[in-house]
């Protein structure tokens, strides 16, 4: 697809006329009941069951069918569930295709707290979990055992960002297990700078907290899902009480009407802060999916069609806690907190142990402090001063 038809996708997906009602955005519809004016409209919505049509709150209504046909549309998928949180999209689709005795297998370089749900939650329920590399590529098909249910992956990985060979995964699982369900978490591509399901991913899950809303401000999340495993997703989502309120269903799909030229300036300001640091004499190495040398850039090269803003970077030093606060406490453009994927700069440290506590079966191949960035849209030349300034505190 190119970015023209992204970008109208964008502005268009979700608002037929059903949904706006008239106005531009869907309407707020804000429900626990939905009344029925006769026996017969309640016994269809009973039988249809919210499919598209209203019938209990927790069901959706047309603000949230509004967005899931939006993110079907740009996802590619038969139907979207909603969550109020990534955490909760995570860990609910999961869940949803697992039993005792079966087998995840995830990256190692996925979201701490979505390992956490494996090593904590899933261990109490019988399912073990096993860790792969992110560069795994087709070597993945020696782990994929009779149990495998669930092959989780997460692209660019967390923190570290490395960019995972999909179509060699995918095709390595299905040859071996070809009903093992592989899922990921999409939310650094926004669902539409990788489109995982024309991969042959069978679920696509977001953070909407990040791009989708793109203004700090709310939480969502979203898996969209191929036609094998929508049915099973949405009723475990359903059965577990998972949905997201009006409001915020609202906040999400404004926010889709903005993201394509978001995404293109964060891709342009990432980049190039990107370029400058690989040149910058206190810098070891560069994490940017778009950067030659970057770990599976040939991959993002292939498979992505941009960027967004997050991206890490190495220092050759590292720092004691002194240099710490001298570094970080006085930014003047980047704020230290640990979601990402607003209008505005961020900034985190993180020390190679405390890479290597959440890399199970890994380790980090460096020593310096790690730092994490989210490029916002301010003025890149700003945003350069600020971080050369940052610099020369700790020479
Ligand atoms: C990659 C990734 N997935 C999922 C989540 C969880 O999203 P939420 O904070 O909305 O629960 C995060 C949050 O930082 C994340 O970075």
């Amino acid at each position: 697809m190119s970015e023209k038809q992204r970008d109208t996708l964008l502005v268009n997906a979700g608002r037929r006329k059903k949904y706006t009602q008239g106005s531009v955005n869907s309407v707020i519809q804000r429900a626990s009941s939905l009344v029925f004016d006769t026996v017969e409209a309640k016994k269809q919505a009973t039988r249809n069951r919210a499919k598209g049509e209203l019938f209990y709150g927790r069901r959706g209504t047309l603000t949230h069918f509004s967005l899931q046909e939006a993110m079907c549309e740009l996802e590619g998928g038969v139907g979207c569930a909603l969550f109020p949180c990534g955490a909760a999209a995570v860990a609910n689709t999961i869940l949803a295709f697992v039993e005792q005795g079966d087998e995840v297998l995830m990256t190692n370089t996925a979201y701490e707290p979505s390992q956490d749900f494996c090593s904590k939650i899933l261990a109490k329920l019988g399912v073990t979990t096993r860790w792969f590399d992110p560069l795994i590529g087709a070597d993945i098909e020696r782990l994929v055992q009779p149990n495998t249910k669930v092959v989780f992956l997460e692209s660019p990985g967390s923190i570290t960002m490395e960019v995972h060979d999909v179509p060699a995964i995918v095709t390595a699982v299905r040859r071996k297990a070809p009903d093992a369900i592989i899922m990921i978490d999409n939310t650094w591509a926004a669902g539409v700078l990788f489109k995982a399901l024309d991969f042959g991913i069978d679920i696509s899950i977001q953070a909407g907290t990040k791009y989708l809303i793109g203004h700090s401000d709310g939480m969502a999340g979203t898996a969209v899902s191929n036609a094998r495993c929508w049915d099973t997703l949405r009723e475990n989502a359903y059965l577990m009480g998972q949905m997201l309120d009006a409001d915020t269903a609202y906040m999400t799909s404004r926010g889709l009407r903005t993201l394509g030229v978001r995404l293109r300036q964060h891709h342009e300001s990432s980049l190039k802060i990107a370029e400058w640091l690989a040149s910058h004499p206190q810098v070891e190495r560069v994490n940017h999916p778009a950067l030659p040398g970057s770990k599976g850039h040939e991959f993002w090269k292939r498979d992505f069609t941009g960027s967004s803003g997050l991206f890490s970077f190495v220092l050759k030093k590292r720092l004691n806690d002194d240099e710490m606060s001298r570094y970080l406490d006085h930014f003047s453009l980047f704020s230290m907190a640990y979601s990402w994927g607003g209008f505005e700069s961020l900034i985190l440290a993180n020390q190679p142990e405390h890479i290597a506590a959440i890399r199970p079966e890994g380790s980090p191949d460096f020593t310096g402090t790690l730092i994490r960035l989210h490029i916002g849209l301010e003025d890149v030349n700003d945003l350069m001063d600020d971080l050369a300034a940052g610099f020369a505190r700790i020479v």
